[in-house]
C-alpha cells in the first residue's frame, strides 16, 4: 500500500497514537482485501476515522466507522469534508454492545483499539463473530508486549501506562485469547515490522500524549513492547 496517498490526512487532528496508516499498510500488504462497492467492512474503534478513509479507498467496500469516544456527528462532518460520506458511515457504539445485523460484514479491521475492550476469552466468539459473514476476514493491529515478556505487563509497563498496563498482551497470548470456534478457519498473530516508523511519526507530533510517551520510549516502550498483528480467516 502506498502510504504517501494519505499524507495530507495524517495530522495532529486525526492521529490518536502511533501512525495508524502505517499499521494498516502492513496488514494490507500482508493480507490484501479487495471488495465490491456493496460489500461491508466494520472499522472497530476507528477514532477520528483516518483508518476508515484508508480502508474505504484501498478496498473499494462500504465502511461502517464505529467508535466510542469520538461522536458519529464529529466523524460525519470529517467524512463529508473528505468527500467520502457516501462510502463511510459514522456510528458511535460500545464494542461490548453492538447492534448490527447477523452475518453483515465481509471484514472487520481494527487499529490500536481492540486491546481496550477485547482482552478476555470468548469476546471474539460472543461479540464479533455473529456479525461476520461466512468466509469473512479480520485484521487487527494493536500495541502489545513482546512474546518474551508474556504475562509481565503490570511489572514492566505500569510506570508508563498506570492501570491500563494489563491491556498489553503478547502475540502468543492474543492467539490464545482469540481461541477457536466451529466458524474459525485459522488465527495468526505476529510481531509487526512497522513499530519503529509508526512510533517515530507519533513521537514527532505536537500533542500532549505524544510528549508523555516520549519520556518512556527508550526505557519502556522500545525494549518491552511491539505491535501485534492478528489475522483471522473464517470458514
Ligand atoms: C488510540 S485510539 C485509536 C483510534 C484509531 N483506530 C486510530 O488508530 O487512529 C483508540 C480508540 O478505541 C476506541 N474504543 C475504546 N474502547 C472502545 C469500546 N468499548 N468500543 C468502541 N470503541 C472503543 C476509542 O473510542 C478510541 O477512539
Amino acid at each position: 500500500m502506498d502510504i504517501s496517498r494519505y499524507k495530507k490526512y495524517i495530522s495532529e487532528e486525526t492521529m490518536m497514537g502511533p501512525n495508524s496508516v502505517r499499521i494498516l499498510a502492513e496488514l494490507f500488504d500482508r493480507h490484501p482485501l479487495q471488495f465490491a462497492a456493496d460489500d461491508l467492512i466494520l472499522d472497530l474503534g476507528c477514532g477520528t476515522g483516518l483508518t476508515s478513509l484508508v480502508i474505504a479507498k484501498e478496498t473499494g467496500a462500504k465502511v461502517y466507522a464505529n467508535d466510542l469516544w469520538v461522536s458519529a456527528q464529529e466523524n460525519g462532518k470529517r467524512f463529508a469534508q473528505w468527500g467520502i460520506a457516501e462510502q463511510v458511515k459514522p456510528i458511535c457504539e460500545d464494542a461490548n454492545n453492538l447492534h448490527f445485523g447477523k452475518k453483515q460484514f465481509n471484514a472487520l479491521v481494527s487499529i490500536d483499539s481492540y486491546h481496550y475492550f477485547a482482552g478476555h476469552e470468548g469476546f471474539f466468539q460472543e461479540k464479533i463473530l455473529p456479525f461476520m459473514k461466512d468466509s469473512g476476514v479480520v485484521l487487527i493491529g494493536i500495541p502489545g508486549l513482546k512474546d518474551e515478556y508474556t504475562g509481565r505487563a503490570e511489572e514492566l509497563l505500569t510506570d508508563w501506562l498506570g492501570d491500563n498496563a494489563f491491556m498489553f498482551k503478547s502475540p502468543a497470548h492474543w492467539k490464545e485469547l482469540i481461541g477457536s470456534h466451529g466458524r474459525i478457519e485459522s488465527v495468526k498473530t505476529w510481531e509487526m515490522d512497522c513499530f519503529k516508523k509508526a512510533w517515530s511519526d507519533w513521537l514527532a507530533a505536537n500533542n500532549e500524549y505524544a510528549c508523555g510517551d516520549r519520556q518512556y520510549f527508550e526505557t519502556i516502550i522500545k525494549p518491552y513492547t511491539c505491535f501485534v498483528g492478528i489475522y483471522i480467516q473464517l470458514k
